[in-house]
C-alpha cells in the first residue's frame, strides 16, 4: 500500500528511473502520486523526456493497471490542447516520438509516469471567499472544457467510473461504510430519490466526454481571482453534460456555505449563469441541477466511507469531507420551489414555468370578468405619497396606493435582511413591495375579484407583518393554480371563512383592519398576487430583495392584472450596475460589447457630458450622435410636441415631412435635391445600393480598404472592416476593394495618383469580365479606418475614373455630416466634388432614430421600376421634426464655425501633445472629426493598439471618454458634440497629456 510517508520517495525513484532532477513538491493525489517538479527533465541518455527544459512540470506516478486511463487522459489533454480550451488545461508532456506514461521500477513495485505541464495558480480551495466574478468564470471555464470534450471520443471513455453520476445508483450497496449515522441517512435519501426521480430523466439527455470533477482542489485561478486552469481528468467519464456544472456547484458551494451562513443556492448562481452564458442550458438542465448536486454530495459521502475504510492514511481523501457532508445533510432531499426559480433565472428562462399561464389568462380576462376588490373600479386612486397622518394623499384621492416594486425603506430593519451579500457588498435586505397598497378606511369590505378557494386565513401578528391574512387559490382555464393574499385585515372578519371554502367572484372575503390589529399600520389593504405561495402559506413574503426582481415579478407579478388601473401601478425599477450587467448578460447577445473595462452605467445626458448613477459627469467626446448636445431641449421639445399632435407614415401629405425634405436637400449642393427618409445609416446605406443598382444595372462596387458603412447583410458586403474583420466571411466576388489612400500609413504614402492607378486597375480588371461598376461607396473622412484624412486629389479622381465607366459615387456622411467638419455642411464639400447620393444617419436626429438618402432626380427617376418603396417609419412626422430642429440648433447656435475654430485649437494643443510623447505618431483630422494615431515606433510607425486601449482607460480615469479604432485599433477617435466648450477642449488636452505620461511610464 503507498502509504503517505514513502510518497516523496517514490515520486524520487520514479523521477531517478527517467532521470529527472531537480527539486521536488508533493502535491495531493486520490489514485495517483503526483509531485511538482523545478529541474531539468532529461532521461538516462541525456535526451529531453519531455517536450520542453528546463521547465516546471507536474509528474504522475499511477500503479500499472491504470494503463488504459492514462491512455485516455492523455488522449482528452491532446484533443483540448488542440482546441478552444487549450489554455484551460495541462499539456501531456512525451519524449519526442515517445509514449506519454513510461514504465518504472520503484520500491513499492512497477508503475507509470508521465509529466504534465504546469498551469500556473491558486487553487480554488486556497483562495479567498470567492465573488460572484470567480464564480462566473468558474461556469465558464467548465462549459468551454466540457463543450471542448464534446467531440472526443476514446474506447476507453465506455469504463465504469465511481463519480459518473449515471452510476450513483451504486452507491448505495457502499453506505453502509459511512460510520456517520445523520450522513449515512442523508445519503440513502438522497440516493433513493435518485433511483426513482432523477436517473430517469438524466438517461433521456444526450451523455458526451466531460471532465467530471471541478472540485476545489482542481480548479485554479490567476492573480485576478478568474478561473484559469482545470487540472485531474483521472475521473473524465461520459455523462449528460450537466453532471459537469453539477460537479463545479456542488463543491463551490460546499466552499461557500462553509463561510456563510447564507443561502449556499444563492451563493452558487453566477456559476450557473457562467455555464450558460458559454454553453446555453435547456430548462429540463436547470431543472436537474438540485438533484445533481445532492446526487454528487451523497456520492462523496459514500466514497469517502469507502476509501477511508480502504486506505485510511491518504489526507487526500479529507479534501472538502467535512463541508461536504454538511451541506448534503443542509440541503435534504427537495429543494424549495424558490430555488428552482432562482436556478432558472440565472438560465435566463421566466423563473415561475406556470407563470406565463398565469400572466396571460389575467391579462385577457374581460374587465367586467374581475369583480372590484374594494367594491367599485379604483377610479380616483393616488400615486402620491399616502399622507399616514392625514388618511389620505395630498391631492385628495379616494384610494391612495403604495406602489408594485416600489421601495420600502421601513423594511430596513434586520427583520427583512435576507441572510446574504447585496451587490453592493453590504448584508442585504428586503425593501422592494411584491403587492399594491391600497389605503382606505378601515372596516372596508374586501371582496375576492375572482372564483377561487380558501387557502389560508392567518394572523401574522409581528410589527411589519400582515397581521390578519388572507390567501385565496385561483385556477386558470388551464388547470394552473395562483393565489391571491390580502393583508392587514380585520380580525372581527376572518372567522367567516374556513380553509377549502369556495367563493364566487364579487364575494366579500374580509375587511380592512385598524391600527391596532393590522400590525400597526394606517388602515390599508396589501394585496398580492401570487403564481407560487413557495410552500410557505401566509408566510410568503411580501417584500423582497431588489437584487432578486426577476424572480419575484415572476412569483408575483403586478398585482394590477386584477385591478386594472389605466394609469398602471407600478413603481419604476433603479437598479444597480452588476445586476443590470447581469441581465444584459442573459437577455442581450453577447456580440453586443460594452466600452471600457469598468462599464459606465449612465442615467442622464446635457450638452457634451454624460452622468452616471451616481451623478459624476463624464465629458463624452465619442459620441457624434448627440450632435447638438445630449437631450437638447429643442430636439427634445419638437419629438415631444409632435409626438403628442400625429405620428404616421409618409401615405399621408404632411407638411413638416416635405418641409424637412426641402430643408436638408437645400444644405446639399445641386443637383441633389431628392431625399428618401430611413431609420438608420445601415438602411440609408442599403437603399444607396438598390439606387446604384438601378441607375447602372451592374451589380460590382468598389469601397475603400477597412472601410465601414453599416450592419446589414448587404452593407456588411461592402464593409472590409466587416468581411475581413473577426467573424467575417471575406471579400464577396462583388466587391473591389481600393486601398485606403491614407497619407500617414497607406501603402502609397501621400501620392493620390498611385491610390488612383489602383482604381484604374480594378475599373480595368472589371471591363476585362465585361462589367462596370454599380457605384464606388466612401466616406470623406474614414472614421473605422482612423479618421483617416484622404490623400489630397484622391476622391475627386476616384470619382471622375468611377463616373467613366459607368458607375455613381455614394458619399457616406453618416459619422461626418451636419457641419461637424467646420466650414462645410458635408464632410465631401472638402474635396470639391458632389456626390450622386449622400447617406446620412447618426448625428440627424441627435439620437433620435433616423436616416436619409439624398440623391440627384436622375438617379431617383431610375428607381421607379413600378416597385413601391415604402418605408413604415421612415419619414414620420416626429422624426421630421425632430430632423428640423436639429438643423435649427446647427444654424442658431452657429455650430458649424464653432466646429471650425474649436477644431483647428484642439488641432494645433493635441499635435503640441504629441510633441511630447513619443507614443503619438500623427494628429489629424477636421473640425471636431479628429485623430491621434499611437506608434510604439515614430520611424517605423509601429501601431500601438494595446497603449490606445491603455490610454483610453487612463482618459476615462480622469472623467474623459473617449474611443479607438483603426485596423490596427490604434487611433484615438474625438468626434464629440459640437457644443464642446473651450474649457472642454482643455481638459481633453489635459487630460491625453497626462494619460499619455501615464501609459508611456509604464512600459
Ligand atoms: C460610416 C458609417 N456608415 C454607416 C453606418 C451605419 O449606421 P447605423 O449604425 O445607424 O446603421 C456607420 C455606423 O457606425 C458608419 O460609421
Amino acid at each position: 500500500m503507498e502509504v503517505a510517508r514513502d510518497v516523496e520517495r517514490v515520486i524520487g525513484q520514479a523521477a531517478a528511473a527517467l532521470g529527472v532532477t531537480g527539486t521536488v513538491r508533493v502535491l495531493p493525489g486520490e489514485r495517483t502520486l503526483n509531485a511538482l517538479f523545478e529541474g531539468v527533465p532529461t532521461g538516462p541518455d541525456g535526451e529531453a523526456v519531455v517536450a520542453f527544459a528546463p521547465a516546471r512540470f507536474v509528474l504522475k506516478v499511477h500503479p500499472p493497471v491504470d494503463v488504459d486511463g492514462v491512455g485516455l487522459e492523455t488522449a482528452a489533454l491532446d484533443h483540448l490542447g488542440a482546441g478552444p480550451a487549450a489554455a484551460l488545461v495541462p499539456q501531456a508532456l512525451r519524449p519526442p516520438g515517445g509514449r506519454a506514461g513510461i514504465p518504472v521500477e520503484t520500491e513499492i513495485g512497477p508503475r507509470l509516469v508521465r509529466a504534465l505541464s504546469w498551469l500556473p495558480g491558486r487553487t480554488w480551495a486556497s483562495s479567498a471567499p470567492h465573488g460572484a466574478a470567480a464564480l462566473r468564470s468558474l461556469g465558464r471555464a467548465v462549459a468551454r472544457v466540457d463543450a471542448a470534450l464534446a467531440t472526443f471520443e476514446h474506447p476507453h471513455l465506455a469504463r465504469s467510473h465511481r463519480w459518473n453520476l449515471m452510476t450513483a445508483t451504486d452507491r448505495v450497496a457502499d453506505l453502509g461504510t459511512v460510520a456517520n449515522p445523520g450522513r449515512r441517512a442523508a445519503a440513502a435519501a438522497v440516493l433513493d430519490r435518485f433511483v426513482a426521480h432523477v436517473l430517469p430523466r438524466l438517461e433521456t439527455l444526450a451523455a458526451q466526454a466531460i471532465h467530471n470533477d471541478a472540485n476545489d482542489a482542481n480548479v485554479l485561478l490567476d492573480d485576478t481571482g478568474t478561473v484559469s486552469g482545470l487540472i485531474d481528468f483521472g475521473d473524465l467519464c461520459t455523462a449528460p453534460r450537466v453532471c459537469g456544472l453539477a460537479v463545479a456547484l456542488t463543491y463551490a458551494m460546499a466552499d461557500a456555505a462553509s463561510r456563510s451562513a447564507g443561502d449556499p443556492w444563492r451563493a452558487v448562481l453566477p456559476v450557473v449563469e457562467g455555464y450558460h452564458a458559454e454553453v446555453p442550458l435547456t430548462p429540463d438542465e436547470i431543472d436537474l441541477l438540485p438533484d445533481l448536486v445532492r446526487a454528487r454530495l451523497a456520492t462523496s459521502v459514500v466514497m469517502a466511507g469507502v476509501q477511508h475504510r480502504d486506505d485510511p492514511d491518504n489526507q487526500y481523501l479529507l479534501v472538502s469531507q467535512d463541508a461536504v457532508s454538511a451541506l448534503l445533510i443542509r440541503l435534504g432531499t427537495i429543494e424549495e420551489p424558490l430555488t428552482r426559480y432562482r436556478l432558472r433565472e440565472a438560465g435566463g428562462f421566466d423563473p415561475v414555468p406556470h407563470a406565463r399561464t398565469v400572466r396571460a389568462h389575467l391579462a385577457t380576462l374581460d374587465a367586467a370578468d374581475l369583480a372590484p376588490v374594494l367594491g367599485a373600479p379604483l377610479a380616483t386612486t393616488s400615486r402620491a405619497p399616502w399622507d399616514w397622518a392625514q388618511g389620505r394623499t395630498p391631492d385628495g384621492a379616494e384610494v391612495g396606493v403604495g406602489a408594485y416594486l416600489e421601495d420600502r425603506s421601513v423594511y430596513a430593519g434586520d427583520l427583512f435582511a435576507t441572510g446574504d451579500v447585496g451587490p453592493d457588498g453590504e448584508p442585504e435586505r428586503r425593501t422592494a413591495h411584491l403587492g399594491v397598497d391600497l389605503f382606505v378606511p378601515a372596516g372596508t369590505a374586501v371582496r375576492t375579484p375572482l372564483d377561487g378557494v380558501v387557502e389560508v386565513v392567518a394572523d401574522n401578528p409581528a410589527p411589519l407583518d400582515y397581521g390578519p391574512v388572507v390567501v385565496l387559490r385561483h385556477t386558470t382555464p388551464d388547470g394552473v393554480d395562483f393565489f391571491t393574499l390580502y393583508g392587514h385585515l380585520s380580525r372581527g372578519s376572518l372567522p367567516k371563512l374556513t380553509p377549502g371554502q369556495r367563493v364566487r367572484a364579487g364575494d366579500v372575503v374580509a375587511e380592512v383592519g385598524g391600527q391596532d390589529e393590522n400590525g400597526g399600520w394606517v388602515p390599508h389593504l396589501h394585496l398580492q398576487l401570487l403564481t407560487d405561495l413557495l410552500g410557505l402559506g401566509a408566510d410568503v413574503p411580501g417584500v423582497a430583495a431588489r437584487s432578486e426582481l426577476a424572480v419575484w415579478e415572476s412569483v408575483s407579478p403586478d398585482p394590477n392584472l386584477l385591478l386594472g388601473v389605466p394609469e398602471g401601478l407600478r413603481a419604476p425599477t433603479p437598479r444597480a450596475a452588476p445586476e443590470i450587467a447581469r441581465e444584459r448578460a442573459q437577455h442581450l447577445s453577447p456580440a453586443l460589447s460594452l466600452s471600457y473595462r469598468e462599464p459606465l452605467h449612465v442615467v442622464r445626458g446635457s450638452g457634451a457630458y454624460l452622468y452616471d448613477a451616481e451623478g459624476r459627469g463624464w465629458l463624452d467626446l465619442v459620441n457624434n450622435v448627440a450632435h447638438v448636445g445630449h437631450c437638447h431641449p429643442r430636439v427634445v421639445a419638437a419629438a415631444a410636441e409632435q409626438s403628442q399632435l400625429l405620428n404616421t407614415n409618409t401615405r399621408y401629405l404632411h407638411d413638416a415631412v416635405t418641409t424637412y425634405a426641402r430643408r436638408l436637400a437645400a444644405t446639399m449642393p445641386d443637383p441633389l435635391s431628392v431625399v428618401f427618409l430611413v431609420n438608420s445609416g445601415s438602411e440609408a446605406n442599403d437603399l444607396a445600393l438598390r439606387l446604384a443598382y438601378a441607375h447602372t444595372g451592374a451589380r460590382d462596387v468598389l469601397v475603400l480598404d477597412h472601410a465601414y458603412h453599416g450592419h446589414l447583410t448587404s452593407i456588411i458586403d461592402i464593409s472590409p472592416y466587416k468581411f475581413d474583420g473577426p467573424g467575417g466571411r471575406g471579400r464577396p466576388d462583388r466587391t473591389h476593394v481600393v486601398p485606403m489612400p491614407d497619407p500617414y500609413r497607406g501603402v502609397h504614402a501621400a501620392d493620390a495618383a498611385a491610390y488612383l492607378a489602383a482604381v484604374d486597375g480594378l475599373l480595368d480588371g472589371l471591363a476585362a469580365t465585361s462589367r462596370r461598376p454599380a457605384a464606388f461607396f466612401a466616406e470623406a473622412i474614414p472614421g473605422t479606418a482612423g479618421q483617416v484624412v484622404l490623400a489630397d486629389g484622391f476622391l475627386g479622381g476616384a470619382y471622375e475614373r468611377v463616373r467613366a465607366a459607368g458607375g455613381i459615387c455614394v458619399a457616406d456622411e453618416v459619422q461626418t455630416g451636419f457641419g461637424r467638419v467646420g466650414s462645410a455642411w458635408w464632410a465631401f464639400e472638402l474635396h470639391g466634388v458632389v456626390p450622386d447620393v449622400v447617406t446620412l444617419g447618426k448625428p440627424i436626429g441627435n439620437g433620435h432614430p433616423m436616416g436619409a438618402v439624398v440623391t440627384t432626380p436622375q438617379v431617383a427617376r431610375s428607381f421607379l421600376t413600378g416597385m413601391e418603396y415604402f418605408n413604415t417609419f421612415g419619414g414620420n412626422p416626429v422624426s421630421a421634426r425632430v430632423g428640423q430642429a436639429v438643423l435649427d440648433v446647427v444654424v442658431d447656435e452657429r455650430l458649424r464655425a464653432h466646429a471650425g475654430r474649436l477644431g483647428r485649437r484642439l488641432l494645433g494643443d493635441l499635435r503640441a501633445v504629441g510633441e511630447r510623447h513619443p507614443l503619438v505618431g500623427d494628429v489629424r483630422g477636421a473640425g471636431l472629426f479628429l485623430g491621434v494615431e499611437l506608434v510604439t515606433d515614430r520611424t517605423a510607425r509601429t501601431p500601438a493598439g494595446a497603449a490606445a486601449a491603455a490610454v483610453v482607460e487612463a482618459v476615462k480615469r480622469r472623467g474623459v471618454l473617449l474611443s479607438s479604432d483603426g485596423p490596427d485599433h490604434n487611433v484615438l477617435k474625438i468626434k464629440p458634440p459640437m457644443v464642446l466648450s473651450d474649457a472642454d477642449g482643455d481638459l481633453l488636452v489635459r487630460a491625453l497629456d497626462e494619460a499619455l505620461t501615464e501609459v508611456e511610464n509604464s512600459v
